[in-house]
C-alpha cells in the first residue's frame, strides 16, 4: 500500500507541516517562521510554544489543500518528539497524536536529528552507510548513518556549534544576524591569511569540534583595531578559512574511523548553505572517492518535509510508536 505521511516540526522557532509519500515526492510544505523573537536576540521558548499552537491548525489545513488531499488520504502521522524546546515539541507532538488517534492512523515519533540525517535519502536517494556532517546554529556533529535508527556518533562540539560561531563572530564584526551568510559574503572580499586565528583541536585524534576559541580570537583581534570595511572582510575570510581547516581535519578523521566505507558525505543544517565550506569539504570527500551531497538549503534548515520523510522511512519499516510515548528535550541519536 502506498504511504503518505503528514509530518509536523515544532522543535524550535519554525512551525512546519508537510506531506511526503514513499515515492520520494514532496506533496506540500507549509512553514511559518516566527519573527517575534527578534526583539529578544534569541528564541524565547514560551513565545515559541504559543506561536506553534496558534499556527499549527492553519498550516495543517494549508498543507492538505496544497497537496489536494484530505485527511482520509493520509496513511500515517509523524511529529518531532525531541530534542528541542520542550514546550514547542509538546504542542506539535500532541497535535499529531490527536490526529492519529482521531483518524486511526499509525504515529511515528521522530528524532529531529534523525530527520536531518535522513533528508538526503529523500532529495539525493543516498544509500547507507553515509557520513553526515550536521552543522547549524544548534547542531554540530559527525555521524555515521548505517540505517534507519542506526547511527554512530563520531564527534560533536565540546562548546559552540559552528553556526553559533558564525553568528557570534558576525555580531562582534557588526554584520548582523544570521551571521553565516553575512560572513560568507564579506569573506569574498577579504584575505584569508590576514588575521591569525587558532585552529582548535586540529591534528588531534577523534572528530570533536571546538569553536568558542575562534569567537574569542575574533573579539581580541577587533579590540586592537578599528573596524574598517577592509578589516571586517579580512576577519570574515580568516574566520571562514579557520573553520574550513577545522571541519576538513575532523572529516578526514571521520573517514578514517569508519569501519565500513561510507558511500557519500552528506552535509545538513543551515551552515551547508556556505559554498566556500562546501567546496573545501567536497575536496576531502573526493580524496575518499565519494560524493559530497547536501539537500537544497530550504531542506537543510528546520522544516516539515524532513519530519514527514523520516515518518515514511520509519513507518514503511513497521516502526510505529505508541500514542503514550514521551517527548524528550534531550534525545541523542547515538552514544
Ligand atoms: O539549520 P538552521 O536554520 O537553524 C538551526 O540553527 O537549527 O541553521 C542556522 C545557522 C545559523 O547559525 C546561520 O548563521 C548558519 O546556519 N548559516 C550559515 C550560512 N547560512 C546559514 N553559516 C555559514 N554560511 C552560510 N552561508
Ligand atoms: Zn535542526
Amino acid at each position: 500500500m502506498a504511504i503518505t505521511v503528514l509530518g509536523i516540526e515544532t522543535s524550535c522557532d519554525e512551525t512546519a507541516v508537510a506531506l511526503v509519500n514513499d515515492k520520494r515526492q514532496i506533496l506540500s510544505h507549509a512553514l511559518a517562521s516566527q519573527t517575534a523573537h527578534r526583539a529578544y536576540g534569541g528564541v524565547v521558548p514560551e513565545i515559541a510554544a504559543r506561536a506553534h499552537l496558534q499556527s499549527l491548525e492553519g498550516l495543517v489545513r494549508q498543507a492538505l489543500e496544497e497537496a489536494r488531499l484530505t485527511l482520509d488520504d493520509v496513511t500515517g502521522v509523524a511529529a518531532t518528539c525531541g530534542p528541542g524546546l520542550i514546550g514547542g515539541v509538546m504542542v506539535g507532538a500532541m497535535f499529531a497524536k490527536a490526529l492519529a488517534a482521531a483518524k486511526h492512523l499509525p504515529f511515528a515519533a521522530i528524532n529531529h536529528l534523525e530527520a536531518h540525517a535522513l533528508t538526503a535519502r529523500l532529495t539525493n536517494d543516498v544509500a547507507f552507510p553515509f557520513l553526515l556532517l550536521l552543522v547549524s546554529g544548534g547542531h554540530c556533529q559527525i555521524l555515521l548513518a548505517k540505517g534507519v535508527g542506526e547511527y554512530q556518533l563520531l564527534g560533536s562540539t565540546i562548546d559552540d556549534a559552528v553556526g553559533e560561531c558564525f553568528d557570534k563572530a558576525a555580531k562582534i564584526l557588526g554584520l548582523g544576524y544570521p551571521g553565516g551568510p553575512a560572513i560568507e559574503a564579506a569573506a569574498k572580499a577579504g584575505n584569508p591569511s590576514a588575521v591569525p586565528l587558532p585552529r582548535p583541536l586540529l591534528g588531534r585524534a577523534g572528530c570533536d569540534f571546538s569553536f568558542s576559541g575562534l569567537k574569542t580570537a575574533i573579539r581580541q583581534a577587533v579590540e586592537q583595531r578599528s573596524l574598517t570595511p577592509a578589516f571586517v572582510h579580512d576577519c570574515a575570510a580568516s574566520l571562514q578559512a579557520a573553520i574550513g581547516d577545522c571541519l576538513c581535519d575532523r572529516i578526514q578523521n571521520a573517514f578514517d574511523m569508519c569501519e565500513i566505507p561510507p558511500v557519500a558525505l552528506v552535509i545538513a543544517g543551515g551552515v551547508a548553505a556556505n559554498q566556500a565550506l562546501k567546496a573545501r569539504v567536497t575536496a576531502v570527500a573526493s580524496q575518499h572517492a565519494v560524493p559530497c551531497l547536501s539537500p537544497p538549503v530550504e531542506l537543510c534548515t528546520d522544516n516539515g518535509v524532513m519530519v514527514a520523510w523520516a515518518g515514511v522511512e520509519r513507518l514503511r519499516l513497521g516502526l510505529v510508536d505508541d500514542l503514550d510515548c514521551h517527548v524528550r528535550p534531550r534525545w541523542p541519536l547515538a552514544g
